[in-house]
């Protein structure tokens, strides 16, 4: 079996600093906090608008951390320079939209993009690995490993909407077929966007998914418990239902 990574997303610790432009809570703290309590790894999203991670954030995260560093990024120049010069262990590329609360959707693979092969290319040759945010169709995978990168995140974003309705059955058989796909298709399988404590065992049971990018959730929760905890638990729910050892809660009665 596969072992499952958690990757901690703390862009919403400075969505907080940034709501009074101040210099708290600090992100990379966060991070390190994070790492101590079994995160795998921390996931930041530079922004085009800077909305919450900033440059300086990014610069302190590559030197601090000691997991590994995920970069989320857009196809803009100055962002890939920065990516490309710091050359993190891993960047994932995802669309980006001004007006967007959060990322709406996957990558649009079904145009020839020039700009996004030549960011794929560009983040390669400096030592990224390189993942791309995509839908969970068939379609979206085809069209990513022709790309030549290694792995995809799959874009859990309906599932997330619809796993306590009568489409959530549809929206987890998706991800399970588009996860058998990249496999299939030599893909390493990353997943994550709205995924909570409530909705995430069934996701964690997908044996061809190795790596979640959870965020607003964990950072929720540590209003109420402190980011140690509520690391520690979403790391321990996704392993027990990845190793079988409790069943995918599906109801949300737990904790
Ligand atoms: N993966 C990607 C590519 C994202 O853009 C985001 C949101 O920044 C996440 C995962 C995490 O989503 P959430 O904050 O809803 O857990």
């Amino acid at each position: 079996m596969t072992a499952l990574r958690l990757y901690v997303n703390i862009d919403h610790v400075a969505t907080v600093r940034q709501a009074r432009r101040t210099d708290e809570p600090d992100p990379v703290h966060a991070a390190t906090l994070c790492e101590a309590a079994g995160a795998d790894g921390i996931t930041a999203h530079l922004r085009e608008d800077r909305r919450h991670i900033n440059d300086d954030d990014i610069l302190r995260l590559a030197e601090v951390c000691t997991t590994v560093l995920n970069i989320e990024l857009a196809t803009d120049p100055g962002i890939v320079d920065l990516v490309c010069d710091l050359r993190p262990h891993q960047a994932t590329l995802v669309p980006e939209r001004r007006e967007e609360i959060t990322t709406e959707g996957g990558l649009d693979l079904s145009r020839k993009d020039g700009r996004l092969v030549q960011t794929i290319d560009r983040l390669r040759m400096a030592g990224c690995r390189v993942s791309l945010f995509i839908d969970p169709t068939e379609d979206a995978v085809t069209r990513a490993a022709q790309l030549g990168v290694p792995a995809i995140e799959l874009h859990t974003g309906r599932w997330a909407h619809t796993w306590r309705g009568e489409e959530g059955p549809q929206a987890l058989e998706q991800l399970v077929a588009a996860a058998r796909a990249a496999r299939e298709a030599g893909l390493a399988v990353h997943a994550g966007h709205g995924l909570t404590y409530l909705n995430v065992q069934p996701v964690a049971t997908i044996a061809e998914i190795e790596e979640l990018n959870i965020g607003h959730s964990i950072v929720s929760r540590s209003i109420f418990t402190g980011i140690t905890e509520a690391t520690a638990t979403m790391a321990r729910l996704m392993r027990e239902a990845r190793s079988g050892t409790k069943p995918p809660d599906r109801k949300g009665d737990h904790e």
